[in-house]
C-alpha cells in the first residue's frame, strides 16, 4: 500500500540552497524512494515571483513522488500540518561578514517562525536549521517554541561532517564512502573541532593510516573548518548544492537510522554530555533509530581535544548571549 505523503517545508526555498534542496526532496533523495512528500515552500514578498518560478519548474519536473507544492509568503499556512521543518531562509553571510554580523537579522526571523511552528505545524514536527548562525538560530526556535521537545529541533553540521571525510578520503586516495565515524563538535563556525580521533577506514584508525599528526592536528581542522569561507571566496556566494545534499543526509539518517557502526555530526540541545555546557545547540557524535538520535558516549577526549571542544562551546555561549541581547 502507498505511504501516506510527508508534508516538507523549506523556507528560503526561492533561495540557492532552496534551489537545490527542493528537487532532491522531490525525487525522494531526503526520504526514500517510496516516500510520496508534499512541498511547503515559504520566502518572503520581494522573492514571491522567483518562489512561483520555482513551483513550475516542480510541476515542469512530473516528479512522481511529489503529490502537491505550497509556495507561499505566508508563514502560518507555510507551517500548517507540516511534519519536517528544514529552516533555510534567511539573510546569508556575504564576503568579509563573520556569521555574528548577521545575528539579529536572524533572531526576528526564528524567533516569529517557532511561534508559527508551534501553534501549526504536526504533532511531533522535526525541525532542522540550516540559516547561520545556524547553531544559535536552532536555540531560538527552542526557546520560542516550548511545546515543541527539544529532541526535535537540531541544526546542520552534516555539511561539516561531510567535508572531514572528503579532505580524509582525498588525502589516503580512498573512496569517502570507506571513511567512518569522523566528529564536529561545536559551532557552525570557524571554531568547530573536526576530530579523526575515532575515525576509520575499514578496521584501521585514519590517525594510523594517515600518520601525519601535524597535518591532522593542523592544516585538516583548518581546511574543515574555513571550507565555507573557502567556497564563498570560490563562488561569491555560499555553499549551495553541498549544504542541499547534506541537509538531506541530516534528515534521512534521523528518520530512517544511521547505519550499525556508524556515527554522523548533528547539531542538538545539550545534555551536559562530554562535560558541554547543557543548554546550548551543540554538534555531537550522534546515532539514529526509530526517529530519534542519541549522543554517542564514552568516547575518550585528549587534551587537545578538550581544549578545542571548550573553545567552541565559549563561542556559542557568547553567541547565545548575544542573541539574547538583540531580543530585547
Ligand atoms: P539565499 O540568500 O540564496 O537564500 C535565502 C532565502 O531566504 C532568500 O530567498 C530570502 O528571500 C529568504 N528569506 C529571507 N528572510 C526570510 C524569511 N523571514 N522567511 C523566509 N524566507 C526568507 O541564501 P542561501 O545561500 O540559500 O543560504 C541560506 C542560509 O543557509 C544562509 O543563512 C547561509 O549562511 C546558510 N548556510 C548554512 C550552511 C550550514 O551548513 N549550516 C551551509 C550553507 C549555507
Ligand atoms: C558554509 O559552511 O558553507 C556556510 O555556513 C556558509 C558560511 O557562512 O560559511
Amino acid at each position: 500500500m502507498a505511504k501516506d505523503p510527508v508534508r516538507v517545508l523549506v523556507t528560503g526555498a526561492a533561495g540557492q540552497i532552496g534551489y537545490a534542496l527542493v528537487p532532491m526532496i522531490a525525487r525522494g533523495v531526503m526520504l526514500g524512494p517510496d516516500q510520496p512528500v508534499i512541498l511547503h515552500m515559504l520566502d518572503i514578498p520581494p522573492a514571491a515571483e522567483s518562489l512561483n518560478g520555482v513551483k513550475m519548474e516542480l510541476v515542469d519536473a512530473a516528479f512522481p513522488l511529489l503529490k502537491g507544492v505550497v509556495a507561499t509568503t505566508d508563514v502560518v499556512e507555510a507551517c500548517t500540518g507540516v511534519n519536517i521543518a528544514v529552516m533555510v531562509g534567511g539573510f546569508p553571510r556575504k564576503e568579509g561578514m563573520e556569521r555574528k554580523d548577521v545575528m539579529s537579522k536572524n533572531v526576528s526571523i526564528y524567533k516569529s517562525q517557532a511561534s508559527a511552528l508551534e501553534k501549526h505545524a504536526a504533532a511531533n514536527c522535526k525541525v532542522l536549521v540550516v540559516a547561520n548562525p545556524a547553531n544559535t538560530n536552532a536555540l531560538i526556535l527552542k526557546e520560542f517554541a516550548p511545546s515543541i521537545p527539544e529532541k526535535n529541533i537540531s541544526c546542520l553540521t552534516r555539511l561539516d561532517h561531510n567535508r572531514a571525510l572528503g579532505q580524509i578520503s582525498e588525502r589516503l586516495g580512498v573512496q569517502v564512502s570507506e571513511v567512518k565515524n569522523v566528529i564536529i563538535w561545536g559551532n557552525h563556525s570557524s571554531t568547530q573541532y573536526p576530530d579523526v580521533n575515532h575515525a576509520t577506514v575499514g578496521d584501521k584508525p585514519v590517525r594510523t593510516l594517515v600518520a601525519d599528526d601535524a597535518w591532522l592536528n593542523g592544516e585538516f581542522i583548518t581546511t574543515v573548518q574555513q571550507r565555507g569561507a573557502a567556497i564563498i571566496k570560490a563562488r561569491k556566494l555560499s555553499s549551495a548544492l553541498s549544504a542541499a545534499s547534506a541537509a538531506c543526509d541530516h534528515i534521512r539518517d534521523w528518520f530512517l537510522g544511521t547505519p550499525q557502526g556508524t556515527w554522523v555530526s548533528m547539531g542538538v540541545y545539550s545534555d551536559g554530555s562530554y562535560n558541554v555546557p547543557a543548554g546550548l545547540i551543540y554538534s555531537f557524535p550522534v546515532t539514529c533509530a526509530n526517529g530519534e538520535w542519541t549522543i554517542v558516549q564514552g568516547l575518550h577526549i585528549d587534551e587537545f581535544s578538550r581544549k578545542k571542544l571548550d573553545l567552541t562551546a565559549e563561542e556559542l555561549s557568547e553567541e547565545k548571549a548575544l542573541a539574547y541581547s538583540c531580543l530585547s
